[in-house]
């Protein structure tokens, strides 16, 4: 099973709102800037913020040449050593081991491209499958 990642842009937004637009999604994501219904207005926006910030790598997961995700590098600190790396998967999609793929790729992406020291992310506790993804890649 193989997945690409490419730099998330502007293009991507109506992709994106469908990969969003999901109650279970945005409940798990607990960002309050993403609120159901995620509309096309509220993916460009997205987008735009993603691509402003300079610290911010984000990258659309493409499987079977579909956008099924995105995965991001974010809010450096330490002097940019340590990253937050955050993750969502459309909700068709989940249980094939793509988020595991994507995170792996991108911790890779950002030890080697960004030499960061440390990459960290934030769950839930109710939130045991992306728990699990962090299990299978190198946070245990
Ligand atoms: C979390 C999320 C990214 C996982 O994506 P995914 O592509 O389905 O993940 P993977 O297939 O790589 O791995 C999921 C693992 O969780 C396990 N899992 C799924 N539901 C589970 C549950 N309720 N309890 C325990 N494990 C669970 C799967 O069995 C799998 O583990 P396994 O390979 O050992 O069987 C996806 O559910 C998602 O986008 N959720 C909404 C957004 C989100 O939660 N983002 C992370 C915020 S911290």
């Amino acid at each position: 099973m193989e997945i690409k990642l490419k730099k998330l842009e502007l293009s991507d937004a109506k992709d994106l709102q469908k990969v969003i637009n999901n109650k279970e999604i945005i409940r798990r994501l607990d960002d309050e800037n993403i609120k159901y219904p995620f509309t096309l207005a509220d993916a460009k926006k997205y987008i735009r913020k993603s691509l402003k910030d300079k610290n911010t790598y984000e990258f659309g997961i493409i499987f079977k040449n579909k956008f099924v995700g995105t995965v991001v590098l974010e809010n450096p600190n330490q002097g940019k050593k340590a990253y937050e790396v955050g993750y969502c998967i459309a909700k068709e999609y989940w249980g094939k081991g793509i988020a595991t793929k994507a995170v792996k790729k991108i911790v890779r992406f950002g030890f080697s491209k960004l030499k960061a020291k440390r990459i960290w992310a934030g769950v839930l506790s109710n939130n045991p499958a992306s728990a699990r993804v962090l299990e299978k890649t190198v946070f245990s």
